[in-house]
């Protein structure tokens, strides 16, 4: 039995057992205090773990869990730069990014790296507002892609509205069609961002977008392979660089985010990494009871791993943050999506849930029927914002209250005579609420989804910084490219074989 499947099934189990029968209509009503005592608030942003299907005891065994896996020494090791990364023998240190909370040397020239890195960036930014640019194209994908694009759509009421910023991801020939289309070259600049250098769909579409600016006057790149972009035709001073400390999915505080800085200024993005700062400052200091991003972690292992919950929705209502359920199933599913040790062990234990979701009140007249009728419980992460950017105040109301009515609905259920209009209830659900949207909130509520999945990896016994998982598809497609052209060459799957005669007797 793993390490994590023994702290497991003696700390948490005999808790699962005893409250299976608890609702939690039952937990919140045993306990008056509860709707405050289980809710804490770090700078502008308030949590509340009510709606969760644990008490005290079983909060004091997760607390339990969180001590025997060491938690606060995992915390201390990922900013002093340890080797968290062992399959690829690095450190994960996007905190450094952010953040200068080690003394160690390691640590500390990351953050001088990172520093250094930014001065060069904010050259870049104002020489482009100096210029008759327009409009930017960001091309990369995964973690090169879902960070800027998530921030510079969330931060838009921060926008300078400078330019315009466009985001060129998918292989797919027709993306890059319709963005191009709607531009002129001569006032467009395009950002490869890439940490490796080496991605398909980010060397096709920058290809493209090479040639259609029709030189590298207006061509940047942010990567960890210099070299690489220097000969893909990007003028060494327009390169920014990564690190192999930095994991893609962790890099939107790095020359990563050049595209945020455009949209938003630099001193929006400087105030979006002392968002992310104060939250580091929080996980590292606040006692494992009072930390927000530790309970939020635990509440995910108390879902997973007592009540056996196979997926997680998280639920924004605000239309600003519709694309943090897509952002965050790569942060979440390719950290966590791992089922053996470091040692190359079984985990032992159930690790991700399938995460999913999408903005309220939409997602309200589609999938909700099936959050409360179905047969899945999926708990949730609802996500509100307490003052809005618009001026819309009945709408806003309107918002909030279908927020608080969900959340409750999900939690309390309804019984009816017709079974067919009952409600179960006894659906968990954690309430994040920003007292608005801006950049320092909202780089604190990333980054305590990153030092969520940090934890939950360590109570898992996982490797959160690693990525395997998506090699082996990577692979295949290079052997099959030269058939899938029309190049006579074996190919021994005899699925694959028979799918490739269809496509080519029917390609035109
Ligand atoms: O294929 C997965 C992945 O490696 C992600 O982890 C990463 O964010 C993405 O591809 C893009 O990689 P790169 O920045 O090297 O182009």
């Amino acid at each position: 039995m793993s390490a994590a499947a023994q702290r497991f099934e003696s700390t948490l189990a005999p808790h699962a057992r005893r409250l299976s029968t608890r609702r939690i209509a039952d937990l919140v009503a045993a306990d008056g205090a509860r709707p405050h005592g289980y809710a804490l608030r770090v700078g502008g942003l308030y949590a509340s773990f009510a709606r969760q299907r644990y008490d005290d005891a079983a909060r004091d065994a997760l607390l339990q869990l969180a001590r025997d896996a060491q938690l606060p020494q995992a915390f201390r090791a990922l900013f002093d730069g340890q080797t968290v990364n062992t399959s690829e023998q690095r450190p994960a240190l996007h905190v450094a990014l952010r953040s200068a909370l080690s003394t160690a040397a390691v640590a500390r020239d990351a953050h001088a790296q990172a520093l250094e890195a930014r001065t060069r960036m904010a050259a870049l930014v104002a020489a482009l507002e100096a210029s008759d640019v327009t409009d930017i194209v960001n091309v990369g994908i995964g973690g090169s892609d879902l960070g800027p694009r998530l921030v510079v759509d969330a931060l838009k009421d921060f926008g300078t509205g400078r330019f315009r910023v466009h985001f060129l991801t998918n292989v797919d020939g027709s993306d890059a069609q319709y963005i191009l289309k709607g531009l002129d070259p001569a006032r467009t600049a395009a950002i490869l961002v890439s940490k490796t250098f080496g991605t398909q769909e980010t060397l096709l579409n920058g290809a493209i977008v090479r040639d259609w600016l029709g030189g590298g006057e207006r061509l940047y790149a942010v990567s960890a392979n210099v070299p690489r972009a220097e000969a893909f035709g990007v003028a060494p001073g327009r390169v920014l660089p990564m690190w192999d400390w930095v994991g893609g999915r962790y890099s939107l505080w790095s020359s990563v985010g050049f595209s945020i800085a455009l949209a938003i200024g630099m001193d929006g993005f400087e105030a979006l990494l002392a968002g992310a700062a104060d939250m580091d400052a929080h996980v590292l200091d606040a006692p494992l009871a009072a930390n927000l991003p530790v309970l939020h972690a635990l509440s995910g292992v108390w879902n997973r791993n007592a009540l056996g919950l196979a997926t997680h929705a998280v639920l924004p209502y605000d239309e600003r943050l519709a694309l943090l359920p897509a952002y965050l199933q790569q942060l979440v599913m390719e950290s966590l999506g791992k089922s053996v040790t470091p040692e190359g062990a079984p985990a032992g234990v159930d690790t991700v849930p399938v995460l999913w979701g999408g903005p309220g009140t939409n997602s309200q007249h589609s999938f909700f029927q099936a959050l409360h009728q179905g047969t899945q419980t999926v708990p949730a992460d609802f996500i509100g914002v307490v003052t809005p950017d618009n001026p819309y105040a009945e709408n806003h109301a309107a918002l909030l209250s279908n927020l608080l009515a969900q959340t409750e609905a999900l939690a309390n259920g309804f019984s009816a005579e017709d079974p067919q209009k009952s409600y179960p209830g006894n659906r968990p659900s954690t309430l994040l609420l920003l007292d608005r949207l801006t950049p320092g909130s909202f780089g604190a509520l990333v980054a305590l989804y990153e030092h969520s999945v940090y934890a939950q990896s360590v109570l898992w016994g996982i490797n959160a910084f690693d990525q395997w998982g998506v090699e082996l598809g990577k692979r295949i497609a290079g052997e099959l490219l030269p058939a899938v052209r029309g190049d006579d060459v074996a190919v021994a799957d005899p699925v694959t074989r028979a799918l490739l005669d269809e496509i080519r007797a029917r390609r035109s």
